[in-house]
């Protein structure tokens, strides 16, 4: 059975957030070295929902507070680097607060790294401390894609895996 992700189940697809879920934890568990985790975590859910067009994480640079600069994703080629603030990804950094956006054409600023995306949702991503060490981000190339179970299961997800 194959999964998108706006299923006309969302029963279904809670179920296969689930099981990624756990297939992930399983996978890294006793390795604590972050860019492993955001690149398992990339692989996975990409693998998991063909619709997942582009899968990454930007990162909080410690070199340049305010900016963020790409890190472990699946996809075609991402912009380098997003000041906080701009584009979706920089809007979910400086609020530290998840943004689902329907039509990014729609989205003040959008960065367009790749035309071919046409809705995201954006997850913010904290460490135990609850300090901001990246985001999210997730396209896909039909416009709506993400709903609010999407948001949560991936809100979980980062949750356990970088803030546990
Ligand atoms: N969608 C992002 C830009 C990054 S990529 O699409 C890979 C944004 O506008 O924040």
């Amino acid at each position: 059975m194959s999964y998108s992700a706006r299923d006309d189940r969302p029963a279904d697809k809670t179920a296969r957030y689930a099981e990624v879920h756990q297939e992930i934890v399983a996978v890294l568990e006793g390795e604590s070295d972050r860019v492993a985790r955001m690149a398992t975590v990339s692989a996975m859910l990409a693998d998991a929902f063909p619709q997942f067009f582009w899968t990454g994480f930007y990162v909080v640079d410690p070199a340049k507070p305010g900016e963020l600069v790409v890190g472990p994703y699946q996809g075609t080629l991402g912009c380098l680097r997003i000041p906080f603030g701009r584009g979706v990804c920089g809007a979910v950094a400086a609020a530290g607060k998840t943004r689902i956006v329907d039509d990014v054409e729609a989205f003040p600023g959008h960065i367009a790294c790749d035309s071919r995306s046409r809705s995201e949702v954006v997850v913010p991503v904290f460490d135990a401390a609850g300090t901001l060490i990246a985001v999210l981000d997730v396209d896909a190339t039909e416009v709506a894609a993400f709903d609010a179970v999407d948001a949560a299961a991936l809100e979980r997800l980062v949750a356990q895996v970088f803030a546990a």
